[in-house]
């Protein structure tokens, strides 16, 4: 099969060559011996990606490797009891191996794909959306008519977050540094957007009529002082990320005066080994697909064999919703 292995540790221009690979056998790192096979059509692209192209992301393989976390596409096979079976389209987390023609996912990872979305849809759906419910409802404890502030929420996992967020009842408040990622926030059904700058921390206060109840903060870097300053009583900020480049500390004295959490969400640590956890969020995320507040949306799409461009937006900051890689022809 066709396959974008990392072969060298040199960053996302250099880093992957195309090869012909043998296909793998029906086994996953997380569920030795018994995945679900399948036949790739999209395979989302996401920062660990562009963190192992340079080496830097805590799972390290050894070279050469197939990256990719997620995929969408047909199963080709699934072991006895799977929920998915055979000619199914699904949307499959596999950690590794998915910038390839086929992949495997453990069963508690592979979730039909509604008609409602097309395979590069179902290349975002597992991640970011997996992230953003687990932060949400699960770590922020978000409860109906809160409201919440996502930053980067132009990005794959904020724009996953403000549809989740929707779909738990809340109301939201995008963060975005220019007007295209503004119009972006919006397409996803942002409640109200706001523009990085001198004093979004007062216009946030403003909108929200005296502060959020959480935010949403897959960015970190020099903007959480005015997170923590955003929040109401009881308020909540989740670390997601460090897009931003630099981990912020907290002054806790800021929480006591003000009776405010910091939370963080590790989504793969706390997943990995708990498979029916996985489906009750899987589940969640289809009844969202169901009422239609979960559309993910698609950025930039390159062919498999150009998938150091598709890396390369992502460490630009360009990138807007989720990147995708077309492995088949439609
Ligand atoms: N905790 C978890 O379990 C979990 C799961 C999945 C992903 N993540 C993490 O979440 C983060 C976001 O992932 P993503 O896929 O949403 O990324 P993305 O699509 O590239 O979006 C990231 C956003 O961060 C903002 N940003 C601010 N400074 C930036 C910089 N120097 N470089 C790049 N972006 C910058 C940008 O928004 P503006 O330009 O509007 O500021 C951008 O839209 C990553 O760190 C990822 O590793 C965490």
């Amino acid at each position: 099969m066709r396959a974008m292995q990392i072969v060298r540790e040199s960053g996302p221009d250099s880093a992957l060559e195309l090869v012909e690979v043998p296909e793998p056998e029906p086994s996953n790192m997380l569920t030795a011996g018994e995945g679900v096979v399948i036949d790739v059509h999209a395979a989302g692209v996401s920062f660990p990606e562009v963190l192992q192209s340079r080496g830097q992301y805590q799972l390290r393989p050894a070279l050469p490797f197939v990256p990719g976390s997620e995929v969408a596409g047909v199963v080709r096979s699934a072991p006895a009891g799977a929920r998915v079976k055979p000619g199914e389209r699904v949307a499959g987390f596999c950690g590794l191996g998915g910038f390839a023609e086929t992949a495997v996912a453990p069963e508690f990872f592979a979730f039909p794909l509604g008609d409602e979305l097309d395979f590069a849809q179902g290349a975002g759906l597992i991640l970011n959306y997996h992230t953003a419910y687990f932060a949400l409802a699960l770590r922020g404890r978000l409860g109906k008519g809160e409201t919440v502030l996502v930053h980067g929420a132009a990005g794959g996992v904020g724009t996953a977050a403000l549809q989740v967020a929707r779909g738990l009842g809340g109301q939201t408040i995008a963060l975005v540094s220019d007007e295209g990622k503004a119009r972006v926030a919006e397409r996803a059904g942002a409640g109200q957007v706001v523009m990085l700058g001198e004093g979004w921390k007062d216009e946030v206060k403003t909108r929200s009529q005296g502060g959020v109840d959480v935010v949403f903060d897959p960015v970190g870097g020099d903007r959480f002082t005015d997170s923590l300053r955003a929040l109401r009583e009881d308020g909540r900020v989740i670390v997601v990320g460090f897009t931003g480049g630099s981990i912020p500390e907290v002054r806790v004295n800021r929480l006591l005066l003000n009776n405010t959490s910091v939370v963080g969400a590790g989504w793969g640590a706390y997943v990995m080994s708990k498979p029916e956890l996985n489906r009750e969020v899987g589940a969640a995320i289809e009844r969202m697909v169901d009422a239609g507040t979960v559309r993910p949306i698609v950025g930039e799409r390159f062919p498999l064999e150009r998938a150091g461009e598709a890396l390369r937006v992502i460490d630009e900051r360009r990138a807007t919703g989720k990147v995708v890689l077309d492995v088949r022809a439609a």
